[in-house]
């Protein structure tokens, strides 16, 4: 499944994982308490923690999806963000949540949030997995972050190489070479 998998370390095991999505969801059903919530998932790779948090989400919660594209390098976004596909849900006053499974140098979600905001949300907030914080180079309010992690190409549960390995239950990382 994975080519030359020598190179690639564990790093979050499934177990490790539930236990992060268990601690933001609760987070997430203390603050949204009484509210009515939208979740808006980043396609693909968010796919599978979007399905995992939206199952330990104890309120009325509903959920649409966005998908955009960057193009650069492989393994970096550039700064040219294209909507490839939009959300149906009409936003204006509800309570929106996106949620990304890893934020890199925030030029994605800085295009998503400022797009999504012109519609005038009643609250926006953003929910990731996992923030690879030294790597910013736009500024980004992320509400809820899972785990920080390091400069390193991760995959597996939804991040992918090159749309491999998104299946893999866990993730897995590759050492940038220097
Ligand atoms: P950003 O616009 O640089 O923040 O890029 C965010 C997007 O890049 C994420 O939603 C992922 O799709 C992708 N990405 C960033 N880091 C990784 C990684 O380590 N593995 C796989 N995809 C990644
Ligand atoms: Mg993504």
């Amino acid at each position: 499944m994975i080519e030359n998998h020598e190179s690639w370390t564990p790093y979050l095991s499934r177990h490790e994982i539930e236990g992060i999505v268990c601690r933001l969801a609760s987070r997430i059903n203390e603050d949204y308490k009484g509210k009515d919530l939208l979740l808006i998932g980043v396609l693909k790779g968010a796919s599978v923690f979007m399905a995992d948090l939206f199952k330990h989400l104890t309120g009325q919660v509903d959920a649409d999806f966005v998908r955009l594209s960057s193009y650069g390098r492989e393994k970096e976004s550039s700064g040219t963000i294209t909507l490839l596909k939009d959300i149906t849900a009409d936003i204006n006053g509800r309570h929106v949540l996106i949620v990304e499974e890893i934020i890199d140098t925030g030029r994605t979600l800085k295009f998503l949030y400022d797009r999504l905001k012109s519609s005038k949300p009643a609250s926006i907030e953003i929910v990731t997995l996992l923030d690879k914080k030294e790597k910013r180079l736009v500024d980004v309010p992320v509400k809820y972050a899972g785990q920080s992690v390091k400069n390193e190409f991760l995959i597996g549960y939804g991040l992918d190489l090159e749309e491999k390995c998104r299946n893999l239950p866990d993730i897995y990382y590759l050492k940038y070479p220097n």
